[in-house]
């Protein structure tokens, strides 16, 4: 059996089944282990992880007594199942349906990724942001968002893996603007969240790349001088011409978590403010989406499914009900498997979030289609049965970008 367990309730020999926590908050390379010492459970409680699940057949299980205030797996999938069709009523009357642009936002993603790596480029040379081109592409996200929601987060959640980290930061900037608009900041404070997420890692370039880039756990003190990045990017920020109040929240909180587990500063809930809050849901929830060299993406449905439980002791539970609103159960970029077997890419979403419109590129046979088909589920028979990634089918998923 899967179980839920509280992290004081570890015991030697329990098998870790997930760590229930965003892989980018903590230093294990796996998710799945035993337990061999004292000196684990130590660093799993020292850094900040509330509960894991364990695997009882592959290793302890907690005393008899105790495991009525525990959950198995199912039950915590039935109940986010529940809660998710509670956040997401059939029609959401604030929620337009969204057209979708994606030849305008390839454009956009390519360059504003170029200009992410150049500036990563000139920090390492010790060089301060170029604000006219920072202000250049702040005004090609917005303008893409506005015309087109969804498509260029959706887009950019497919990342080239050597150029994950400029990938990444347009793809927050993306999100942050777009759900800016959808909770209705005014159009400055859009600007700056949006300048502020394409900066929220620069830090990072001062960071050796053997460090960044290993595959083999990081030691402890590799984790702490990565940590270390949202100070070194507050200190260029104060470099930066035309730095903000909103820039520095969102950088400065997107790391820090509502029970007080985060970093740099370990501030709680309370002392976040909704930019911070906002930072920290996009980030975690684009880097979980994202293929990394040693880990598969989760699905987007996955991953808000794990912001809900995250929710509230990781991330604040209202604006996760409104990311979720926002992007709807079936995000756009989404892989989905339909009911009859074909399967296709969420594209856009409709009015009611559970019928949003799909473009199908396999058929039932899960052969290539001779044509990419648009369904408006919402009008049709057709029906998700599944989000899916793309190992699921070998999904070359460069080559089907190239076609949307
Ligand atoms: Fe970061």
């Amino acid at each position: 059996m899967i179980r839920k367990i509280r992290t004081g309730d570890l015991r030697v020999g329990m098998y870790i089944h997930d760590l229930d926590i965003s892989w980018i908050d903590h230093p294990f390379l796996l998710q799945q282990f035993l337990i061999k010492d004292g000196e684990t459970i130590t660093k799993i409680v020292r850094h900040g992880i509330d509960t894991v699940y364990i695997d009882t057949q592959k290793g302890g299980d907690i005393p008899i007594k105790q495991r009525e205030n525990s959950e198995a797996l199912p039950e915590v999938e039935q109940r986010l199942e529940q809660l998710i069709g509670e956040i997401i009523s059939p029609v959401q009357p604030q929620h337009r349906s969204s057209p979708h642009d994606f030849s305008q936002a390839k454009e956009v993603l390519a360059n504003a990724t170029a200009v992410v790596e150049q500036l990563f480029d000139e920090t390492r040379d010790g060089l301060p942001p170029d604000c006219c081109e920072l202000e250049s592409i702040t005004g090609a996200i917005i303008r893409s968002v506005i015309q087109s929601p969804y498509a260029l987060s959706g887009l950019s959640r497919f990342k080239v893996l050597d150029r994950y980290t400029a990938m990444h930061s347009v793809s927050v900037a993306a999100l942050s603007a777009s759900f800016g608009r959808y909770l209705g900041l005014t159009p400055e404070v859009i600007a700056e969240i949006t300048r502020g997420a394409l900066l929220h890692d620069i830090g990072k370039a001062l960071i050796p790349k053997r460090i960044l880039k290993k595959t083999t756990p990081p030691t402890d003190a590799e984790f702490r001088l990565m940590r270390g990045h949202v100070q070194l990017t507050s200190s260029i920020l104060e470099k930066t011409v035309g730095t903000t109040p909103a820039m520095v929240e969102f950088i400065g909180q997107h790391h820090e978590r509502c029970n007080g587990s985060g970093y740099p500063e370990r501030i709680r809930g309370t002392e976040m403010g909704t930019i911070g809050k906002m930072a920290a849901i996009i980030d975690v929830f684009d880097a979980v989406t994202s293929r990394r060299e040693y880990r598969p993406p989760w699905s987007p449905t996955h991953a808000l499914k794990k912001l809900l439980e995250w929710s509230p002791d990781y991330f604040d539970s209202d604006l996760v009900h409104q990311f979720i609103r926002f992007q709807g159960i079936f995000p756009v970029g989404t892989l989905v498997e339909m009911r009859s077997g074909c399967v296709g890419i969420i594209t856009a979403q409709s009015k009611n979030l559970k019928k949003p419109v799909v473009t199908l590129f396999l058929t039932p046979q899960k052969t290539a289609m001779g044509q990419l088909q648009e369904v408006k589920t919402e009008q049709s028979d057709e029906t998700i049965l599944t989000a899916i990634t793309a190992e699921r089918y070998n999904i070359d998923e460069e080559a089907l970008l190239r076609q949307l």
